[in-house]
């Protein structure tokens, strides 16, 4: 097979920042995807939906002309968060999610929740409305060992949360273990997860063997070959509860190559290329629209995209700008460490 086209994609998890960088990056995301639900660690973060008003907006001017791209926006979830305000943004159509991020899990992270209980109020009211909750889910206790956050938090934190409130739909986002695979494969509802390109591409020796590689260190960090290899299954699998969510979160290069480098990994640019060589890889290209276009769409209740994407196998490798230069400075492009022959017409 040499071409196939499948409806245009989404991107159910997407850093997009703000001011020179936003500006740099929108681009990278528009050429190829309809729509993205927008991540909401800024600084300061995005936490009512005023916030959220004022950085769509941002957002929908930066969009380079002829692109037709939907930010889907998202709340950061606080101890302090109002149940009244999420409604009103969920019923004017502006909030398509909320986002809960534990304090000190990731970037930008430090206002999020520490005690779930100060949060319960807004949970409820999200289950009544029918809104989801998407979840950075880890644990950041010190004493749980990095590449275990993941599992520590499905057993002591997801499924607290899963059986006082059942009827809560959660994205557990950027899926990296088996276990949190099996856990999604195990419910019967109101569970879904999105799985990042990279995640499909690198397992954790890609940081760590031969030299220490910052452009592949993301939270939650890569794991073990065979979590890998998990996320492959479910992610070719078809199943309507696995979905792309890139996680693709720029930094500039100063801040990822230093003594204590941020976490993210900057896949836009090259994301479908890299979706096409694993689906191929896995004999499943039969499968990368359910992936891309209509398992995301399903989970949302959204429709899927009217338009198509055609993505061609070409001889010679397609050669990527390794790198994004924006007005703050450069920012690496993933590198998938492979050829790369599929090219988006
Ligand atoms: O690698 C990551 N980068 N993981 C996150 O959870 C946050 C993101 C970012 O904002 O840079
Ligand atoms: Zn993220």
């Amino acid at each position: 097979m040499n071409s196939i086209t499948i409806r245009r994609p989404d991107d159910w998890h997407l850093h997009l920042r703000d001011g020179a960088v936003l500006a740099s990056v929108i681009g990278d995301t528009s050429r190829h995807f309809a729509r993205a639900i927008i991540m909401p660690n800024l600084v300061p973060p995005v936490v009512t939906t005023a916030d959220a008003k004022a950085y769509r907006e941002r957002i929908i001017a930066a969009i380079p002309k002829g692109d037709r791209f939907e930010p889907l926006m998202t709340l950061y979830l606080t101890e302090h968060t109002d149940p009244d305000d999420v409604e009103e943004g969920k019923k004017s159509g502006l909030i398509t999610a909320v986002k809960l991020y534990p304090a000190g899990a990731t970037t930008n992270s430090h206002g999020g929740v520490r005690d779930m209980e100060k949060a319960m109020p807004v949970l409820e009211r999200m289950a009544k409305i029918g809104l989801t909750l998407c979840v950075h889910g880890e644990v950041t206790t010190p004493e749980v060992d990095i590449f275990d956050r993941e599992a520590v938090f499905i057993e002591e934190k997801l499924e607290w949360l899963r059986r006082r409130l059942p009827e809560l739909k959660i994205t557990m986002e950027h899926v990296t273990t088996k276990e949190g695979v099996d856990y999604i494969l195990a419910a019967d509802s109101n569970l879904a997860g999105s799985i990042t390109t990279h995640h499909l591409i690198i397992n954790r020796n890609a940081i760590l063997v031969g030299g220490i590689r910052p452009h592949y260190y993301c939270l939650p960090v890569a794991k073990r070959e065979h979590h890998r290899q998990a996320l492959r299954r479910a992610a070719t699998s078809g199943d309507a509860r696995f979905f792309l969510g890139t996680d693709s979160a720029p930094h500039v290069d100063p801040l990822k190559e230093c003594a204590c480098g941020c976490a993210g990994v900057y896949t836009a640019p090259n994301t479908m290329s890299c979706l096409a060589h694993v689906f191929e890889e896995e004999n499943a290209l039969d499968r990368l629209e359910a992936f891309t276009s209509l398992n995301g769409p399903a989970w949302y209740g959204l429709p899927v995209n009217e338009e198509t994407m055609v993505l061609e196998k070409q001889e010679q490798p397609i050669v990527y700008p390794g790198k994004c230069e924006t007005e703050a400075g450069a920012i690496t492009v993933f590198d998938p460490m492979f050829p790369l022959h599929w090219r988006v017409r």
